[in-house]
């Protein structure tokens, strides 16, 4: 009797069919829910004699896999009929394909080295993981020089018996000087753009990284005059037609006389700001006359030649350009800043 029920309800099962999603809910709980016909079964089941237990529970449990899959089967089948069925809109326009945009210290990179192509220069590279002979020892740094200590300079490997054999990160773009000046005769009139590493703390106005370019020109003649000419024609590029500069006494080992250049403040006009500090005048860059020590030292003829070199910072500039706030915003490719940039590109 109860083998007859089961087989009548296999042979159902096995020619159910649904077109749509609540008829195929309404065949699960028919068959497969607490009250459906399958579960109600086990109640039947309760008076099978104990020797038949066996074929009919197996009989059972064969209907409730059965019904189990075909109810799947149906389910499938329905939601892949759903979304073949899907309508596409063929003459929809495509998505805009989103282009990127070029990095803020890239596009104030190029333009400071426009500036310098259009005066002559030429572009010089040089390692970003350097030796101190070339950072330190032939820009002149006294042995005992406090950019040599471990708090300023990121080491690679230290030599203890030959300090000029310690490799590290450049802490400056004058390095470039070294390897050009090595490498070539004058006259010599390049630029050097690249990354610079100091051992410092990162803050909103210092990071361990950042972007210097480098000046040199070297030829015979070459007197503090040109080098002062070439940096107001260089600023009032950079920032406009009226910008001042002013070139203050300073000091770096590998220049003599050395100078700190300001140019009046581009974002107050010189009136005085939170930028400027309220002086009017901001510093962009170090310059001076190559010392003729750093010649000698790199291979050049300190009597018949002289130069100039310069190095500027890119962050800075850019900052003056663009009033970023906060430097760490450079590094942290945060693409709604980087956005910002899309007209300047
Ligand atoms: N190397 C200097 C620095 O990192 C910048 C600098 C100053 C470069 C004067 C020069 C220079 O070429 O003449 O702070």
């Amino acid at each position: 009797m109860i083998l007859d029920k089961i087989d009548k309800l296999l042979k159902e099962v096995n020619e159910l069919k649904a077109s749509n999603a609540e008829e195929i809910e309404a065949l699960r709980l028919k068959y497969l829910s607490k009250k459906g016909e399958i579960t109600s079964l086990m109640a039947d089941f309760r008076n099978v004699a104990s020797d038949q237990k066996k074929v009919v529970g197996m009989k059972i449990n064969e209907l409730k896999q059965a019904a189990f899959e075909k109810i799947n089967y149906l389910k499938d089948q329905y939601e892949t009929a759903e979304n073949d069925s899907e309508d596409i809109d063929l003459t929809r326009s495509a998505y805009p394909i989103k282009l990127g945009t070029r990095h803020p210290l890239t596009i104030v990179k190029n333009e400071i080295v426009d500036i310098f192509s259009r005066m002559g220069f030429t572009l010089a590279d040089g390692p970003e993981v350097e030796d101190d002979l070339h950072v330190f020892t032939k820009m002149n740094f006294a042995a005992d020089h406090p950019a040599r200590d471990m708090q300023d300079t990121f080491f690679v490997e230290t030599n203890p018996e030959d300090v000029t054999k310690n490799i590290l990160l450049r802490t400056h773009t004058s390095s470039v000087q070294a390897r050009i000046m090595e490498n070539s005769k004058p006259p010599i009139r390049v630029i050097c753009p690249g990354r610079v590493y100091r051992n410092e703390a990162i803050s909103a106005r210092a990071h361990c990284f950042f972007h210097q370019i480098e000046g040199l020109y070297i030829d015979e003649n070459v007197s503090f005059k040109d080098l002062k000419q070439v940096l107001l024609t260089f600023a009032r590029e950079m920032f406009g037609a009226d910008t001042k500069i002013r070139l203050r006494p300073s000091y770096f080992p590998f220049t003599e006389p050395s100078a700190e250049m300001d140019i009046s403040c581009h974002i107050c006009g010189g009136v005085g700001c939170g930028f400027c500090k309220h002086t009017g005048w901001v510093e962009i860059l170090g310059c001076g006359m190559v010392d003729p020590n750093v010649l000698e030292l790199c291979g050049i003829d300190s009597k018949k030649y002289t130069g100039y070199a310069f190095g500027l910072g890119v962050e800075r500039i850019t900052n003056l350009k663009y009033q970023v706030s906060d430097l760490r915003m450079f590094s942290e490719n945060d693409t709604r800043f980087l956005k910002e940039f899309e007209a300047a590109n």
